[in-house]
């Protein structure tokens, strides 16, 4: 549906942020941030619990969408069939694929295979045995956007691809765990950096989580390593942002390719990466993308990493 052209985020065309920061300058670490962050206002909003719950309802959208994914999942299915399957569901629930058109990227979800950190394009790749893929679903709905991705193992996984994405997954759950109004910004990614990297992983530097509401990508950057410098604002409850740590199995950095979009590790290990949108509240947090049930193809492995 073209109509996704509505979205405010794409009409302004101006903004960009969040995942996208590699773009125009790391602005985390104390560095100038490009042009077009820097025109971003820099406060972070504060949520009425009407906003945080329609941002819940599109969350959850996003959520079932991603279960459905996973339900369907499976050797010799394309990234594009992938795509259809959200864009499909997405319309179907009178929702937008949040991606599409998104600073001009083509599909409706972002598909991330093997060594690809994200942003990945769903196109004629046909997915084969011992692949690990992250799936992207992020859904606009009244007004309100829902992030949320997971990385799913197709068929049997290697023990590397196994170790990167529990990795990954777990990273996700203690970067949540520091969350609550009076923490800062900052204990999420040095929670994450100090476990993935006691892990034998790293973190990726180059894309963040991001602030989240009426726009896709808003403040705060959430880094998942500790920024050196910069601000560290205190949480407040009514903040709503994502959590999205991607993690390599060997170095950090990433190399974007001449699709300006799919973003691959630079020395192509393998790479996972799991999202959720959560809402700071005085005792801990919400998680707005939460699952109603195990996700197939991904959640089948006992937790065995200690906390
Ligand atoms: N869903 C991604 C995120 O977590 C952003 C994708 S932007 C797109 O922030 F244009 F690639 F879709
Ligand atoms: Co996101
Ligand atoms: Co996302």
């Amino acid at each position: 549906m073209l109509s996704t052209v509505r979205d405010g985020d794409r009409l302004a065309g101006l903004r960009a942020g969040g995942a996208v920061v590699q773009r125009f300058g790391l602005a985390l670490d104390g560095n100038a941030c490009g042009p077009l962050w820097a025109a971003e206002p820099m406060a972070i909003e504060i949520k009425s619990p009407r906003e945080i719950e329609a941002i819940r309802v599109s969350s959850q959208m996003a959520a079932e969408t991603l279960l459905l994914v996973g339900d369907q999942l499976g050797p010799g299915m394309s990234t594009e069939e992938i795509n259809r399957i959200v864009h499909e569901d997405t319309v179907r629930r009178g929702a937008i694929p949040s991606p599409l058109n998104y600073h001009g990227f083509p599909k409706s979800v972002c598909t991330s295979v093997n060594d690809v950190v994200c942003h990945g394009i769903p196109g004629a790749q046909v997915l084969r045995n011992g692949d690990i893929i992250n799936v992207d679903v992020t859904t606009f709905y009244n007004g309100f956007h829902g992030d949320t991705s997971a990385t799913f193992y197709i068929g049997e996984p290697s023990p590397e691809a196994r170790h990167v994405t529990e990795v990954a997954r777990r990273s996700l759950e203690l970067g949540i765990a520091q969350v609550r109004e009076g923490a800062r910004l900052n204990d999420i990614g040095a929670a994450i950096q100090e476990f993935a990297e006691a892990q034998g992983c790293s973190v990726v530097r180059q894309f963040v989580g991001h602030g989240i509401g009426r726009k896709f990508h808003e403040p705060p950057q959430v880094a998942h390593y500790k920024p050196l410098g910069g601000s560290n604002p205190r949480l407040r409850a009514g903040m709503v942002f994502t959590i999205e740590p991607m993690i390599n199995l060997g170095e950090w950095e990433v190399e974007v390719l001449d699709d300006d979009w799919t973003a691959v590790t630079r020395d192509r290990s393998l790479s996972a990466q799991f999202e959720h949108t959560v809402a700071v509240t005085k005792n801990g947090c919400e998680v707005l993308t939460r699952r109603s049930r195990p996700l197939k193809h991904s959640e089948i492995f006992p937790t065995v990493l200690s906390p």
